[in-house]
């Protein structure tokens, strides 16, 4: 996509910001015509509405469902036609960002606090594309950042609580010096869980507590994911099971 297409400045870019734009505009060559797309939320996945609403400008036809009030905002400035929340959807493919990815594209999410509609969308896509920038690949999940859990406000220390069997002490997330709230009126409990050993295990037992909503982990969701630098992108698949 060019910058007119945009209207990004690629001179403004920071490596990190190359990288997360390079993935984005990749992104698109998957949505077929006709396609019914889950739309991720977050600063790479802009790149990928952007450079999906110049599609849609010049005649793709797509239906989306957004996984945050501001990805649906920014699809309806781009024009991008959304599907009922409150229907059942069958997508084709859903594209987001993560947090971090392991070699085996498992995934950290939630840094943007919507990792709950986030999850809901991938499982309901036939294809679940992960757009990262070459930064946010790790050995391990978990080593360079805590692992956000959405939980009920109701009880929340009680939650926090059991959630220190994972980790170190949960943290109530806050932003501008008031708890944050999730589009679905949760709060986040960030769990600082070092190198987690069995993604897959983790995942399941923390959605065991009583008031944990979702957690940030993903595993076994991504089949492809699209590594961006300020080079041009690597794209992995997952092998087959
Ligand atoms: C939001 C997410 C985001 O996809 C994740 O935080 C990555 O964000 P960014 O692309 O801005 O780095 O999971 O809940």
């Amino acid at each position: 996509m060019s910058s007119s297409a945009s209207g990004h400045d690629p001179r403004a870019d920071t490596s990190q910001d190359a990288g997360k734009r390079a993935a984005g505009e990749a992104a698109v060559d998957w949505v077929r015509d006709g396609a019914r797309v889950g739309l991720g939320t977050g600063s790479t996945v802009k790149y990928f509405l952007l450079a999906l609403g110049a599609r849609v400008k010049d005649g793709l036809r797509v239906q989306g469902v957004p996984t945050s009030h501001d990805t649906a905002e920014l699809a309806r400035q781009l024009r991008i036609p959304l599907l009922p929340e409150h229907e059942l959807w069958t997508l084709d493919v859903a594209v987001d960002g993560a947090d971090e990815i392991d070699p085996r594209l498992d995934a950290i999410k939630g840094g943007g606090g919507a990792l709950l509609r986030e999850k809901i969308v991938a499982a309901a896509a036939r294809t679940f594309i992960v757009l990262v920038d070459h930064t946010k690949c790790v050995p391990a999940l978990g080593a360079s950042m805590p692992l956000p859990v959405e939980v009920t406000p109701f009880g929340w220390p009680n939650t926090a609580k059991l959630l220190r069997a994972f980790g170190d002490e949960p943290a109530l997330r806050t932003r501008q010096g008031k708890v944050f709230e999730t589009d679905g009126g949760n709060y986040i409990l960030d769990l600082p869980v070092r190198a987690i050993d069995d993604p897959a295990r983790l995942e399941a037992q923390i959605n065991l507590i009583p008031g944990v909503v979702e957690n940030g982990l993903f595993v076994n969701r991504a089949s492809t994911v699209i590594i961006g630098a300020p080079g041009g992108v690597q794209i992995k698949h997952r092998a087959a099971p």
